[in-house]
């Protein structure tokens, strides 16, 4: 059981943007609603700290009472997120920067570093400070650290992080020697011949860094925030009781989220927007296609899983998004603000806070619209986070239920990194971790994402019947041992391009590739290209002929060459290379490895899917339009199934069999119509 024991909900309340007077009225509007937790405070250190070393505690101390008062309980955020002017004015050192040096200014938010001994030691006072007043005030049941580590802005530069950086690299390297080796400063010159040379990424004349520098600066940012975070975690964890549960919220980039958790969080939180995906990618065109829009948010919510087995949502989607100067997404129409807060909840959250009470009509957010607007009036967004409350307290047994196992998309931090600044590996995972999803979620396979840590088992892996690594770039020779274990006690490994390409230090072995997994994949890669630009645009990918169909391969290929005792599944079917193998297999002991020399686009992941008999795995209990989301739960024996529908229209639905429906409390069977963005939790009669 994680940190709750039972579904809850909540908002995120502001009580410095509105006058007193409307306090309570607010607090008892929202426990008429069904909402029992406010989180506060996160942005609000100048309301405790007014000027340097001046403490007043007034303004919370009559809103923490208030609470308790009303029965209403809190989530507290420490204010580092937004420091106050009068610190940065006198101690521009906290401050981030940009490539070229240039700081971030006082104005916005998270325009601070993780690494100014200034910095921390203001932070360390203010945290202190709140911790030691209302550490032990009974309305609190949870601290929530910072706000949104690395969000906005996941790289650093300033003086402060050069500095440490170099602490960093001594401590992992020794020497000054070492670290050339190990990042090839040979190449361009690039030689450090003292500590105080090294920087993190600067402005330069080619806009690109030393790739193995790169990747080391990315991994000493993660180790900077979480230190920045257990910092905070420490003194927290001197006063307050126990019981009361310490989470940051959101996943962010350069920042190894699981690790952060195991460090210093009780239970992650994330903050769930589903309706970003309305918006447009970095080539100006719709996110995957248009029934997956919102849907995809599931991918994101199995990512937080696998950090947290539970866990909770802290800002989930209540209106339009949009800052004065962004326009992001258009409301939730009616019904799928429920949709989206049970989507959450198919997913594992225990815990579901919406964004926020009530817009603001102040500041830069303006436009993001809560659960109310300005004008405070009863809305239909009220209306239905008054259903989703009612919906959870029919849920109840479902509470820490187990997800179905099937299918693993597995990741690392390392590979993580490296597709953040490698646009070889970013196209082509870009492509095959959506590819993967979107297959699994038609072909209704439940898909969790499996992290692969130092600490990961083979017994983990083993609960899922295939993985899906579809480009590990990065292979360090660990990783290898254990997927060589998955494989030979039975599991059915899936790898794609790219594999093994590089060391951990970023490096391209001299080596045959798949590099370190060749021996475990029985292949060789004879040659390998990304698809030229032009042969995209004009529909000449290279095309694989499985023998039961053709499947393109966009974005990169690789031709194999089979050992024996390695079955060829596809071959190239057209252009310079017909005829060379694309996709093999290979058994070993109990399992098998399958390589796609490319990128698993959906059409290539279904394949495999139905390659290897996952697809449709409660055929026999009903029938579901592909449109319709289906997530399996379990306890003690006990089944439950979330059926989401994301789409404005009705979802035909056969029910082989009666069903109990939990929310509308009937019996189902026979051929059923969903309602347009309707959900449904079945168990057996
Ligand atoms: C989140 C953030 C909130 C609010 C919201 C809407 O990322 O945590 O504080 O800013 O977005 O912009």
């Amino acid at each position: 059981m994680g940190v709750w024991n039972a579904y809850g909900v909540g908002v995120c309340y502001y009580p410095e943007h509105w006058k007193k007077e409307l306090w309570a009225d607010d607090l008892c509007r929202m426990l008429a609603n069904g909402i029992g937790t406010v989180r506060i405070g996160e942005f609000a250190w100048n309301l405790v700290e007014k000027s340097e070393g001046v403490f007043d505690y007034a303004f919370f101390d009559e809103f923490l009472d208030l609470c308790l008062e009303k029965g209403m309980k809190v989530i507290f955020g420490t204010p580092t997120a937004t420091p106050p002017a009068w610190l940065t004015e006198k101690y521009p050192e906290v401050l981030n920067g940009r490539e070229d040096g240039a700081l971030f200014r006082h104005g916005g938010r998270r325009h601070y570093n993780y690494n100014s001994p200034v910095y921390l030691e203001k932070c360390r006072i203010i945290v202190e400070k709140e911790a030691e007043r209302w550490g032990r005030h009974p309305a609190i049941v949870g601290w929530q650290i910072d706000n949104e580590l690395n969000c906005e802005k996941d790289m650093f530069h300033s003086a402060a992080d050069d500095a440490a950086f170099r602490v960093f690299l001594k401590k992992k390297y020794g020497t000054l020697d070492a670290v050339n080796a190990a990042w090839g400063t040979v190449f361009w010159n690039q030689t450090y011949t003292a500590w105080e040379e090294i920087h993190g990424p600067r402005l330069n004349a080619i806009g690109a860094q030393n790739p193995s520098l790169e990747l080391d600066y990315r991994r000493f940012i993660s180790e900077s925030a979480i230190a920045f975070a257990a910092l905070q975690a420490e003194i927290l964890r001197r006063y307050i009781p126990e019981g009361v549960f310490i989470t940051t919220n959101g996943i962010f980039g350069n920042l190894d989220s699981h690790r952060l958790t195991d460090t210093c969080l009780d239970v992650m939180c994330y903050d769930s927007y589903p309706n970003f995906a309305y918006g447009l990618d970095q080539a100006g065109k719709p996110w995957l296609d248009s029934q997956m829009h919102d849907r995809q948010w599931s991918l994101h919510l199995s990512e937080v899983r696998s950090i947290s087995r539970h866990f909770g949502i802290m800002e989930q989607q209540a209106g339009a998004g949009g800052w004065y100067n962004r326009m992001e997404a258009p409301m939730p129409r009616p019904g799928q603000l429920g949709l989206w807060a049970l989507q959450s909840v198919a997913h594992g959250a225990d815990f579901v806070s919406f964004f926020r009470w009530r817009t603001s009509p102040i500041g830069t957010e303006i436009y993001w619209h809560g659960i109310l607007d300005w004008d405070s009036r009863d809305n239909r967004r009220l209306r239905e986070v008054h259903i989703f409350s009612e919906n959870l307290k029919k849920l109840s047994p479902v509470f820490d239920s187990e997800i179905e196992r099937c299918a693993g998309l597995l990741q690392d931090f390392d590979n993580q990194l490296d597709a953040a600044f490698d646009r070889w590996h970013d196209r082509a995972i870009s492509v095959s971790r959506p590819g993967v999803f979107a297959a699994c979620q038609h072909a209704h396979v439940p898909m969790d994402v499996v992290q692969l840590r130092e600490k990961t088992r083979v017994e983990e892996l083993l609960s899922y019947r295939v993985l899906f690594l579809p480009h590990a770039v990065i292979l360090g020779e660990e990783a290898v041992e254990l997927l060589h274990r998955y494989v030979t006690l039975g599991g059915t490994l899936v790898v794609g391009a790219r594999t093994g390409y590089k060391d951990i230090q970023g490096r391209c072995p001299m080596a045959p590739m798949p590099g370190l997994l060749r021996g475990l994949t029985g292949t060789t890669v004879t040659e390998s290209s990304f698809v030229a630009p032009d042969d995209m645009a004009k529909g000449r990918e290279p095309v694989v002929d499985t023998g039961s169909g053709k499947l393109t391969f966009p974005v990169l290929f690789e031709t194999l060459a089979a050992e024996e005792g390695t079955e060829v599944l596809g071959r190239y079917a057209n252009g310079p290379f017909a005829g060379e193998a694309a996709i093999c297999r290979k058994a070993v002991g109990d399992g098998c490895v399958i390589h796609v020399g490319g990128v698993l686009t959906e059409e290539t992941a279904r394949y495999l899917m139905n390659a290897l008999n996952l697809s449709e795995p409660f055929a026999d209990l009903f029938d579901l339009p592909e449109t319709v989301e289906a997530v399996k739960r379990t306890r003690d024996g006990k089944d439950w199934y979330f059926l989401l529908n994301y789409l404005p229209e009705e979802a035909p639905v056969t029910f082989r069999r009666p069903f109990r429906e939990l929310l509308s409390e009937k019996t189902v069977e026979g051929q059923v119509k969903m309602a347009p963005y309707g959900v449904m939790v079945l168990t057996d009669e």
